[in-house]
């Protein structure tokens, strides 16, 4: 079945690779995307000439209010906490004029296992356990009633499954280089990668003990065209009040993460010094935004659902196998000026 597709974050690193990897699919459904830049929807236009882009910003309620209410399935992938945009795809999905249930399928991110480390302080020690989305989905579920802050979240979880179909994705370290007509380039390996070439060596935050578990980009998009093929395919199973998928390929301790990016950075010839420097949470904060939370803490998952309901299995190289690339693409955007990459 072809479905109308309503998606936002086109320009950006995930929702990106996701419209790269729906322009390849069989099916060709009718996608509609929400870009804020006039220049970056012409270069969306050009690579993707079926796709319609529709101009608009995140804060356009009424805009996105309509967009959702003409949709068969919304790909939020431009932000996590957006609470306007996020609201306004809430009430256009559960208009009473539509003729049938519509699909809501949200990124969000792991950091929200990372509640206690952050309310304690302690970054960089290994902590707290491995969440699998299937045996410990009430847990889940109980992490992000007890996180009211994180409306999206706490927004996807209110849906009635008879009104919208909703799908919660919350991203772990993403890595790899997207496929986009954007932003190709993600957030906690470059940063490190960035500062290891700054400063002549990497660091950790602490002990460097803290883990996160991992997924390619074309992975998690794979994932998305997945629950998209599913709703496409009508498959109810895959709808229920569980709701959360959890995709990773593995897990690291960003002390490794770090030790890892200054061996490719000095085999590239870089930076000299194998040392590894230990930040506190708050001097990394002041290096990276949010730095003691996304390289200071743990998040560990296990992907069970996915594999389960929509035969999904992660297929790309590994976060190690992706480092000397990453650090080279670093090594270049620098040179080049800091030019976001893509
Ligand atoms: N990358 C990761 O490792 C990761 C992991 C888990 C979760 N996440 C979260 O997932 C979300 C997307 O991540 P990403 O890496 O794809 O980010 P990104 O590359 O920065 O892309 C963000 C996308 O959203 C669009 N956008 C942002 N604000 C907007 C606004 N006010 N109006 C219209 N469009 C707007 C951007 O448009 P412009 O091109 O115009 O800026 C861009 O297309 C973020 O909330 C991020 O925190 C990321």
């Amino acid at each position: 079945m072809t479905l109308k597709v309503f998606l936002t974050g086109a320009s950006g690193y995930i929702g990106g690779e996701v419209l790269n990897q729906i322009s390849r699919l069989d099916a060709s459904h009718h996608v509609r995307c929400l870009v804020r830049d006039k220049g970056k929807g012409a270069a969306i236009k050009e690579t993707y000439q079926k796709v319609e882009v529709v101009e608009g910003d995140l804060d356009d309620a009424s805009l996105i209010e309509s967009e959702a209410k003409a949709a068969d399935v919304v790909l939020h992938l431009a932000s996590t906490r957006h609470e306007v945009s996020t609201r306004a795809i809430v009430k256009g999905l559960n208009d009473t004029g539509r003729q049938k249930a519509g699909y809501w399928l949200q990124i969000s991110g792991a950091s929200m296992f990372a509640g206690p480390q952050m309310k304690a302080g302690t970054y960089g020690e290994a902590e707290g356990k491995t969440y699998d989305d299937i045996a410990d989905v009430e847990e889940i579920r109980a992490v992000i009633r007890a996180s009211p802050g994180r409306i999206v979240d706490n927004l996807v979880l209110d849906q009635d499954q008879e009104q919208v179909k909703t799908a919660l994705v919350p991203g772990p370290i993403i890595y790899g280089k997207g496929r986009g007509p954007g932003n190709t380039r993600t957030v906690q390996g470059p940063a490190i990668a960035e500062y290891t070439i700054k400063n002549g060596e990497s660091f950790q935050v602490g002990k460097g003990e803290n883990v996160w578990s991992t997924i390619h980009v074309a992975d998690i998009a794979k994932l998305f065209v997945s629950l998209l093929s599913a709703a496409a395919d009508g498959k109810n199973d895959v709808w229920n009040e569980d709701r959360i998928f959890l995709p990773e390929n593995g897990q690291i301790a960003f002390g490794k993460f770090a030790r890892l990016i200054s061996k490719a950075a000095r085999d590239q010839d870089l930076i000299k010094s194998d040392n590894i420097k230990s930040l506190s949470g708050k001097e990394i904060d002041q290096v990276v935004p949010h730095g003691s939370i996304i390289l200071g803490t743990n998040a560990k998952l296990s992907s069970s659902r996915a594999q389960k309901y929509l035969d999904w299995k992660p297929t790309e190289v590994s976060l190690e196998e992706d480092i000397p690339r990453m650090v080279a693409e670093e090594a270049e955007r620098l040179r080049d000026g800091n030019k976001s990459t893509s």
